[in-house]
């Protein structure tokens, strides 16, 4: 992996401690709730299995699928969902949990549609954000961490499905978007 990155944004042991935070929150703010995590395939998976393990009370997880970036707003505005819940979310307090939130769109479209489907709340923890980025005035809850506008991957984000497994955030060298 180190021939393609160019730096490192957010280290291993900056995400760990950030998660554990994270997860101190978590475990307070919803103390005596019925907390459902909702985690957005694929990007979501490291940091939903990672931020899971730091919250110390009962809650199920579930995942979603929803179309893909550049792509997901369908003609009328509102997300297509490539995969559903499993889990009814009715009177539950339901937590979204993502990799990242770049223009806002997408956790604006699936929050509206959770909350639709009658989810007692519906917040959102996210590992990164970028504010400079942001088109949609969404409310994040939980942000690991800020991130300048620049395309980065690793713990979960992927380019063209590559770089997931990195165990940091990082940016990649110039060479690897070309061909
Ligand atoms: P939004 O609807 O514009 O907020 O898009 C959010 C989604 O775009 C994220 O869930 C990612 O899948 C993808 N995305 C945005 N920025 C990046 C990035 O820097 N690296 C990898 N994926 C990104
Ligand atoms: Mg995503």
């Amino acid at each position: 992996m180190k021939e393609r990155i160019e730096k490192v944004l957010v280290t291993e042991d900056e995400i760990r401690t950030r998660v554990a935070e994270l997860g101190a929150d978590i475990t307070r703010d919803y103390a005596g709730k019925d907390l459902v995590l909702v985690g957005i395939l694929k990007g979501s998976v490291v940091f939903m299995a990672d931020l899971m393990r730091q919250i110390r009370m009962p809650l199920t997880i579930d995942f979603i699928s929803v179309s893909s970036y550049g792509n997901k707003t369908s003609s009328d505005g509102t997300i297509t969902l490539l995969k559903d819940l499993a889990v009814d979310i009715r009177g539950r307090d339901v937590l979204i949990v993502e990799d990242i939130v770049d223009t806002g769109s997408t956790l604006y479209h699936l929050q509206r549609l959770l909350a639709h489907r009658g989810a007692a709340s519906v917040e959102i923890a996210t590992l990164l954000s970028k504010p400079e980025r942001r088109k949609v005035d969404v409310a994040v809850r939980y942000v690991g961490f800020e991130v300048p506008d620049e395309f980065v991957v690793g713990y979960g984000l992927d380019f063209n499905e590559h770089d997931r497994h990195w165990p940091f955030v990082g940016v990649l060298k110039p060479e690897c978007y070309q061909s």
